[in-house]
């Protein structure tokens, strides 16, 4: 059937179960792609950037932000706290002098975890929060005991009710306190909450277990560029000393790394040769090994780094903490051995419900079982286009990583996950020959 869908136009009805088309990508593979693509700024450290203008009433200015939905959302968060912002291409100004709120708008936050990231300097800053608690995601329940009980001892009081997380410091000058806190689990979140929190406490912080994500050190990054003092970030222990107040800061975010090994994937999975720039080695040494392992070659030149893959062989991985295997290129990683030779063995380890690309994968003909949170992939000489859709921003990349190996058409729906967190992915990977088209109906 697919050989026909091919040619056709396409408002052409398929099949019934097609008739409700969402705005998809329309992606002709089995194309090489050549060239270069350049790396946006990360997400996941634009966000909590942002959310750390809380902590002064000066500007703050972002510079290298993607152009990101989760983007308009934090800014949406913020400026229902008070906060002034003003975007344009690439840069992000924030202006927290306005702080008039302590509690962001359920509706908001549902839609954005990072955004319960904004209690630790809303608490800092003004002494009360109260943040809608997230709750879960597609991926697993996410919660945040480790960052209400860190909360707790820079001496706030917390109490969750209604699901709503409020949070409020005692005493004359609503100050936090420093202290010593043993993450149970190095959680990103948590630890990033808590530097911002401690950032303008009363004293020394110690965060033991702490997270080491490239992220994690951008943060520290800006709070030191702020007038904050930060030692350690990068490490299992970080120590924060409060400052009386911290001041503006114009800063540049880090390279997306996730997005670099998504790019990286893209020129193994369809055997290319592709230089993918900014890159920073040391931002995913897990994957680039792994990459290796796979039979891919790699030249970094300093800034970028160029892969080029005649065959790939299978590997086994296991997500981690950094500086392991990141939790957020498993499903882009698998659709690349999908179409290994020999069979892998993948195991998420970092969230509990991280495995729903592999039925999608199934569809376009991958041979993979699942046990538990292990997924078995043999690999196929090719995949077949079909239909399939992201259940979460991860899985939406893999499905088009697929789609560019695959013979014929494939139609990937569930594009408000992808944009989230891909900055004009389509378009980048045009620019280097993809046949790939957006498709905004429905
Ligand atoms: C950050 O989420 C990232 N999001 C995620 O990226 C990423 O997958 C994750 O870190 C892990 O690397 C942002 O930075 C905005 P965690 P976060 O707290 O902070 C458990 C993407 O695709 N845990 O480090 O929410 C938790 O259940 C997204 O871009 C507890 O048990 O992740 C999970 O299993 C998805 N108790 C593990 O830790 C807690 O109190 C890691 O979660 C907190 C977390």
């Amino acid at each position: 059937m697919w050989a026909q869908t091919a040619t056709l136009p396409m408002n052409v009805i398929l099949a019934p179960s097609q008739k409700a088309l969402t705005p998809h990508l329309e992606i002709r593979g089995g194309r090489r792609l050549e060239g270069e693509i350049r790396v946006s700024g990360a997400k996941n450290s634009a966000l909590v950037l942002m959310a750390a203008c809380l902590l002064s009433s000066d500007d703050l200015k972002l510079r290298n932000m993607p152009a990101l939905s989760d983007i308009q959302g934090m800014g949406e968060i913020l400026e229902s706290l008070g906060v002034t912002m003003n975007r344009g291409e690439g840069f992000v100004e924030l202006n927290a002098s306005g702080l008039n709120q302590s509690s962001p708008p359920y509706e908001l936050v549902n839609g954005l975890r990072a955004s319960f990231f904004c209690i630790g300097p809303l608490l800092a800053r003004t002494g009360v929060a109260r943040v809608p608690l997230p709750g879960g995601c597609q991926i697993g329940a996410r919660p945040v005991v480790e960052h209400v009980k860190g909360l707790k001892a820079l001496g706030a009081q917390v109490t969750i009710e209604h699901g709503v997380v409020s949070a409020v410091v005692p005493g004359r000058g609503h100050r936090l306190t420093g202290g010593k806190i043993h993450l149970d689990c190095p959680s990103v979140g948590a630890t990033e909450t808590l530097m911002m929190a401690a950032a303008l406490a009363d004293g020394e912080t110690t965060i033991e277990n702490a997270a080491q994500e490239p992220e994690v050190v951008d943060l520290a990054g800006l709070i030191i560029a702020m007038g904050g003092k930060v030692r350690g970030a990068g490490t299992p222990t970080i120590t924060i000393v409060g400052m009386e107040r911290l001041h503006g800061a114009d800063y540049m975010v880090i390279p997306d790394r996730i997005e670099a090994g998504t790019l990286l994937l893209a020129g193994a999975i369809t055997r290319s040769k592709l230089r993918i720039t900014p890159l920073i080695p040391e931002h995913l040494g897990a994957v680039l090994s792994k990459l290796e392992e796979a039979g891919c070659t790699l030249e970094s030149d300093g800034i970028g780094m160029t892969i080029s893959a005649d065959r790939v062989r299978a590997v086994d991985l296991r997500t981690q903490p950094f500086p392991g295997f990141p939790t957020d290129l498993q499903a882009p990683f698998m659709s690349l051995l999908a179409t290994a030779e020999g069979t892998s063995v993948i195991t998420e380890a970092i969230f509990e419900n991280r495995l729903q690309h592999v039925a999608e994968l199934q569809r376009m003909g991958a041979a993979i079982r699942t046990q538990g949170n292990t997924a078995f992939i043999e690999g196929v000489p090719f995949l077949s286009g079909a239909p399939v859709t992201g259940s979460d921003l991860r899985a939406s990349a893999a499905m088009v990583l697929a789609g560019l190996a695959a013979e014929g058409t494939t139609l990937v729906q569930g594009l408000k996950h992808l944009d989230r967190g891909y900055d004009r992915l389509e378009e980048k990977l045009r620019s280097v020959g993809a046949s790939i088209e957006r498709h905004d109906v429905g």
